[in-house]
C-alpha cells in the first residue's frame, strides 16, 4: 500500500472540497484549524512553482500558505513569461534563498541565457516581450537563477523539468520512472508540466497516485517520489485555481492546495502589456 490517505484534526474547513460528504469531517475540524493553529502546522515546506508573471495568483498562494508557518519555501522554476507583472515577481523571488530555487526554461529564455528556439509561438513571444518588460538588474537576477537539480535537504531534491534535464517534461509514470532512475535521495520535487501530480516507484514499479486538494497523503519510507506541486500562475489540469503543495520532510505528510484568485485582473495586466492575449483566456479555462 503505497498510499495512506487520512484526515487531520483541524483542517480549516476551506481547504476541503465541498462535494466530499460532509459527514466524512471529523468535528474537530472547524474547530481547529489544521495548519493555522500556534505550533500545529505538520507541513513545514511550501513547494511553489510556474508562477508565470502571475501576481495575483502568486499573492493569493502566499495569502492561503502564511498560517501553515512553513519554515521555508522551495520554488521550482518559472517565475516569468506568459504573465503581466514579471518584475514584481522577480523581486518577490529575491527574498527567497536561492539554494532553495532552480531555474525554468522561462527564466533562462527571458534572462538572456537562452534564445527561444523549441518555444512554441505563444511562448516565444511572450518571452521576448517580457525582456522588454523586466528591468536590466532584475534580467540580470533571472540570470544567476541556479540551474536544477538541487538538494535544499538532504534526501530531498528539486527540479524544474526532470531530474536529467531540466527542459524535459514529466508527463507520464514511463517518464517519471526514468526521473527515478537518476534522482538522488527518495523525494524530488519538479514543475514545468502545469499539472499537480505524484508518482510513486515501490518495488519497481512506477504508477501516479490520485490527490485531491486539502487532504493530506503520507509518504511511505519504503518508496520513492517525485511530485509536481502545479502552477500558481497557469495551471493546465482544467481547474484554474492556483495551486501548491505543503510537505514535511519528519512526518513526510504532503497535501495540495487550490487557491482562487483575481483571474480578470491578471487577464487585463497581460492584454494591456501587449503579451499573447491566448495566455489571457486559458486562465481562466486552467488549460
Ligand atoms: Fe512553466
Amino acid at each position: 500500500m503505497l498510499r495512506e490517505n487520512r484526515y487531520i484534526v483541524g483542517c480549516t474547513v476551506h481547504d476541503i472540497q465541498p462535494t466530499l460528504p460532509q459527514r466524512a469531517i471529523p468535528p474537530t475540524i472547524e474547530r481547529t484549524g489544521l495548519f493555522g493553529g500556534e505550533g500545529s502546522c505538520p507541513l513545514r515546506i511550501a513547494v511553489l512553482s510556474d508562477i508565470h508573471a502571475n501576481l495575483e495568483a502568486l499573492e493569493a498562494v502566499l495569502e492561503h500558505l502564511a498560517p501553515k508557518r512553513p519554515d521555508a519555501l522551495w520554488f521550482l522554476g518559472d517565475a516569468v513569461g506568459y504573465g503581466g507583472d514579471p518584475e514584481p515577481v522577480v523581486d518577490w523571488l529575491r527574498q527567497i534563498d536561492p539554494n532553495h530555487v532552480v531555474r525554468g526554461n522561462h527564466d533562462k529564455v527571458v534572462a538572456g541565457i537562452e534564445e527561444p528556439e523549441g518555444f512554441s509561438a505563444i511562448a516565444r513571444d511572450a518571452a521576448l516581450r517580457t525582456r522588454e518588460m523586466v528591468s536590466a538588474d532584475g534580467l540580470a537576477f533571472l540570470a544567476t537563477l541556479p540551474q536544477g537539480p538541487s538538494t535544499p535537504k538532504e534526501r530531498f531534491g528539486i527540479c524544474h523539468g526532470s531530474w536529467a534535464d531540466e527542459d524535459y517534461y514529466i508527463f507520464y509514470p514511463d517518464d517519471a520512472a526514468d526521473m527515478f532512475d537518476v534522482m538522488k535521495g527518495s523525494v524530488a520535487f519538479f514543475g514545468h508540466t502545469h499539472r499537480a501530480t505524484v508518482y510513486a516507484n515501490f518495488e519497481g514499479a512506477t504508477l501516479e497516485i490520485p490527490i485531491q486538494s486539502g487532504y493530506p497523503i503520507i509518504l511511505q519510507k519504503a518508496a520513492r517520489y517525485v511530485i509536481n506541486p502545479g502552477s500558481v500562475g497557469q495551471p493546465r489540469d482544467r481547474d484554474p485555481r492556483a495551486s501548491y503543495a505543503m510537505f514535511d520532510t519528519e512526518s513526510l505528510q504532503l497535501a495540495f492546495f487550490r487557491v482562487s484568485y483575481d483571474i480578470a485582473s491578471a487577464q487585463q495586466k497581460i492584454v494591456k502589456a501587449g503579451l499573447p492575449e491566448i495566455n489571457a483566456a486559458r486562465l481562466s479555462e486552467g488549460r
